[in-house]
């Protein structure tokens, strides 16, 4: 199924892992006190959570704290407990890496990219096709 010669993510690099949490003060003081340092606060009403960003040499931590419970990191949460969501692959363009791993029979949670913390446009691959990970695509700029 995945034999063919273009590979869709081939030259990523890991942008940031993400964190499900049910509240943001203890585990940002914790990495804090760990030594990382916390580099921005946003919330993502449509996708409904708050977003903690913690610098981790060149890459980052990102702690997602739900909204509401029709969040799908509640859901998340209530299903396997806080803990590693998803991991972060930057690509030069997410709409063609999409398109290719679409192509290619992955199957993708957005079948569009959308806008994620940051801004940057983005798009989460399904995990039922990433070996139980799930991988966000994301890109510097849009
Ligand atoms: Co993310």
């Amino acid at each position: 199924m995945f034999e063919e010669t273009v590979s869709p993510v081939s030259g990523a690099k890991l942008d940031h892992i993400g964190i499900a949490v049910r509240d943001l003060e203890a585990p940002t003081s914790l990495y804090s006190q760990l030594g990382l340092v916390p580099s921005g606060r946003e919330q993502i009403v449509e996708q409904g959570v708050e977003v903690v960003i913690l610098q981790a040499g060149g890459s980052r931590l990102e702690l997602l704290c739900p909204l509401n419970e029709d969040s799908p990191v509640s859901k998340f949460i209530a299903r396997r407990g806080e803990g590693l969501h998803h991991i972060a692959l930057e690509v030069e363009d997410v709409r063609s890496t999409l398109g290719v791993c679409l192509e290619k029979g992955y199957q993708a949670i957005d079948k569009e990219p959308r806008i994620g913390a940051g801004g940057r446009l983005i798009a989460f691959l399904d995990p039922r096709s990433t070996g139980g990970v799930l991988i966000e695509l994301t890109q510097s700029s849009s």
